[in-house]
C-alpha cells in the first residue's frame, strides 16, 4: 500500500521548501498538494511551480489576502473539507505562516499526524503573527522536524523533547540544487545592466517596515548614500508605501535604487549569489546569504537565525538609518564559516523519518 501525504502551501517560501521535499517524497508516499491561494500573483506563486518543476498542486483554495482571523479561518475550513475528502495518511506543513497554522490545525482536529517543517524556530518577538503561528503549530504538531541545533535546543527549552528530529533545513537543500540551474538559466544581471559584486540587494516585506511610512523611510535613508547601486525586488506587500507622497519624493532622489517587481527563484539564486551584500527583514533571504556567503544586514529587530550572526555573517541593524549606513560601508566579513544546516539532504532525513512513522 502506498500512503498519502499531504502537503499544504500557499506563500512563496513555502513553496520553495516544497521543491525539494516533493522530490524526495515522491519517491516513497502519494503526494496531494493543497495550495491555500494565500499568495496568488503570478510572481508570487506561478513562477515557483515552473522554475523549481514542482508538480501543479491538486487543489488550489484560493483564499487570497484578508485580516488574519478571517483568512485563517476561510483556510481551515477550506482545508478540512479537502483533508475530509480525500483522508490523507499524513500532513506536512512548512514554517510560519497563516497557511502553516490552518493547515496544522485541520489535520489534528480530524486526527491525522502532522508533521512541522522548520520546527523550533523563535524570534521571541510575540508581536510577530509568524512567531504566534510557529509555537502553535510546534504544539500541536507531531513530527518536528528542526533545521538546526538551535532550533532543537529551544523545544527542549519549552520542555518539547518527543518527536524532535534535527534534519537540516530544506532551504539549503534547495539553494545547493537549483544554484547551478540559476547560473545557467538567469541572464537578470544582464537585463538589469548591474555587475557581478558591484550591487547591492535588498527586500523588504515585514509589516514592521511596510505598514509603517516612518521605518519604510528610516530604511531608505540608510541606504540613501550607498557607493553601489541596490536592487529592490518588491513584494506586493510594500506597494502601498511606495506610493506614499513622501516615499516617491525621497526615492526621486535615489537613481541607484532599481526598484523592480519580485523575481523567482532562479533570479533570485543568481541575484543573491552575484551580489556584494544583501539587506533584508526576509528570515529566508537571510539564510540564503548565509549559505553563499554573502554579508547580509538585517532590517529587524531580532532574528530567528541567531547563528548567522554568531557566525558574523549577518548584522542586526533594524530600521535605524546610521546603522544600516555603516553595514553598508564597512561590515564585511571573510572568514571561513561553519555550516549550521545540514548536509543538503533534509527532504531525505525528513521522508525517512516519516517511513519511519508508517513502519516502511
Ligand atoms: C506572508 C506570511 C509571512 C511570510 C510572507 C512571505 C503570514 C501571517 N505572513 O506575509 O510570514 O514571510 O508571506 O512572503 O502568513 N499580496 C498581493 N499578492 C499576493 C500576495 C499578497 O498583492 O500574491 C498583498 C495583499 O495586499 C496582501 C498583502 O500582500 O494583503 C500581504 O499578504 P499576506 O499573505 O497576508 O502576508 P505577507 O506579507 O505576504
Ligand atoms: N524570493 C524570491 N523572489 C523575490 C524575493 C524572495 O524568489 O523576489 C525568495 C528568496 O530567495 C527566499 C524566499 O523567497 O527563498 C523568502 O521568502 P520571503 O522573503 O517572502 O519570506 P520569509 O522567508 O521571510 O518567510
Amino acid at each position: 500500500m502506498t500512503y498519502t501525504v499531504a502537503t499544504i502551501i500557499g506563500t512563496r517560501p513555502q513553496f520553495i521548501k516544497e521543491a525539494p521535499m516533493s522530490m524526495a517524497l515522491r519517491k516513497n508516499f502519494n503526494e496531494l498538494i493543497i495550495h491555500t491561494g494565500q499568495h496568488y500573483d503570478e510572481n508570487m506563486s506561478y513562477v515557483f511551480f515552473e522554475d523549481m518543476e514542482i508538480p501543479q498542486p491538486d487543489y488550489n483554495l484560493n483564499i487570497g489576502s484578508g485580516l488574519h482571523g478571517e483568512q485563517t479561518g476561510r483556510m481551515l475550513a477550506a482545508i478540512e473539507e479537502v483533508l475530509i475528502k480525500e483522508k490523507p495518511d499524513y500532513v506536512l506543513v512548512y514554517g510560519d505562516t497563516n497557511s502553516t497554522l490552518a493547515g496544522a490545525l485541520a489535520a489534528v482536529k480530524l486526527q491525522i499526524p502532522v508533521g512541522h517543517i522548520e520546527a523550533g524556530l523563535r524570534s521571541f518577538n510575540r508581536n510577530m503573527p509568524e512567531e504566534i503561528n510557529r509555537i502553535a503549530t510546534d504544539r500541536i504538531a507531531d513530527h518536528l522536524f528542526c533545521p538546526s541545533k538551535h532550533a532543537v535546543s529551544l523545544l527542549k527549552n519549552e520542555g518539547i523533547e518527543k518527536n524532535v528530529f534535527l534534519t537540516g533545513d530544506v532551504m539549503y537543500d534547495a539553494c545547493l540544487h537549483f544554484l547551478p540551474i540559476a547560473e545557467k538559466k538567469s541572464t537578470i544581471l544582464e537585463s538589469l545592466g548591474l555587475t557581478h559584486e558591484q550591487y547591492l540587494l535588498l527586500t523588504i516585506h515585514r509589516p514592521s517596515n511596510t505598514d509603517d511610512t516612518h521605518a519604510f523611510m528610516s530604511i531608505m535613508k540608510g541606504i540613501a548614500d550607498s557607493p553601489w547601486p541596490i536592487v529592490f525586488p518588491r513584494h506586493p506587500r510594500t506597494k502601498k508605501v511606495i506610493q506614499n507622497t513622501a516615499v516617491q519624493k525621497m526615492l526621486s532622489e535615489m537613481p541607484h535604487l532599481k526598484i523592480i517587481e519580485s523575481v523567482g527563484f532562479l533570479d533570485m539564486l543568481y541575484l543573491e549569489h552575484h551580489a556584494r551584500k544583501i539587506l533584508t527583514d526576509s528570515g529566508g533571504v537571510q539564510k540564503e546569504a548565509y549559505f553563499l556567503g554573502k554579508p547580509c544586514i538585517t532590517l529587524r529587530t531580532e532574528t530567528e537565525w541567531v547563528e548567522t550572526v554568531k557566525a558574523g555573517y549577518n548584522v542586526i541593524t533594524d530600521n535605524d538609518p546610521e546603522k544600516i549606513r555603516q553595514a553598508i560601508h564597512v561590515f564585511d566579513p571573510t572568514h571561513p564559516q561553519e555550516n549550521f544546516y545540514g548536509d543538503g539532504n533534509a527532504a531525505e532525513k525528513i521522508t525517512e523519518s516519516i517511513k519511519k512513522a508508517f513502519n516502511l
